[in-house]
């Protein structure tokens, strides 16, 4: 599908596109590109949908109502959010928060798979239906619905990586209703158990003697021990 794609090759000239993009109307009205931001170091990235009008009021990815929850759930887990990265599938801002359109999200689409070879995440959380139908496209598998998908993990081969891909809900769905907002901190919780086998594996590694810094996302907590 994306094989003779040609991805940006650092993250400086990532960036420098991003901020000058025009490749769909979404330019016309953003105030700010949303990139992404977080360790580049990360074993985790978060993916949601698009930038709300705060972020793009930021520049930043989260920072609206729904990013506070997401960043509370992942900090009472132990999870720095600046030690995982964040992101969404579209850059710029859809007028009014609507869905991002089919040609918004494939224009778009050279920058999210950039940031995957960039980063070479093991997991990748997708965080509602836009993301997971994305992030499953790209991973050539089919997706059908945040309700039927979330909560399991599924490897999947995505640009070449093999990636664990946990969909769970948009937390702007689990902000007002507390059923859904359940479900979403059973997800990441799920998120944060899977961090810990892969922060195992790298440890493996390391042990074999490959340079690679690691735990810097993972905080002791009480509960743990
Ligand atoms: N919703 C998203 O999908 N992404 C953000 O960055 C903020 C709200
Ligand atoms: Fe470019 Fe993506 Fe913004 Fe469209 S949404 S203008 S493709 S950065």
């Amino acid at each position: 599908m994306s094989s003779d794609r040609s991805y940006f090759a650092d993250w400086q000239s990532l960036e420098e596109a991003v901020k000058r993009c025009a490749r769909c109307a979404l330019y016309k009205s953003r105030k700010n590109v949303v990139l992404g931001e977080g360790s580049r170091n990360a074993h985790v990235m978060l993916v949601g949908e698009a930038p709300g009008a705060t972020e793009d009021e930021m520049g930043r990815p989260f920072v609206g109502a729904a990013g506070r929850l997401l960043t509370m759930i992942l900090e009472s887990l132990g999870v720095k959010r600046e030690s995982v990265y964040i992101t969404n599938v579209v850059k710029c801002r859809p007028p009014g928060n609507r869905e991002p359109k089919e040609e918004e999200v494939e224009a778009c689409s050279i920058y999210l798979e950039s940031q995957i070879i960039l980063l070479k995440p093991q997991i990748i959380v997708t965080l509602g239906n836009v993301a997971g139908r994305k992030i499953f496209a790209l991973g050539n598998n089919q997706w059908s619905s945040v309700m039927k998908m979330r909560g399991k993990i599924y490897k999947l081969n995505i640009l070449s990586l093999s990636v664990s891909v946990i969909p769970t809900l948009h937390p702007a769905a689990a902000l007002y209703n507390p059923q859904l907002r359940t479900l979403f901190e059973e997800d990441m919780k799920l998120v944060r158990k899977v961090m810990e086998s892969v922060v195992k594996e790298v440890t493996g590694e390391l042990q074999k003697g490959k340079s690679r810094t690691l735990l810097d996302y993972l905080k002791p907590s009480s509960d743990d021990r």
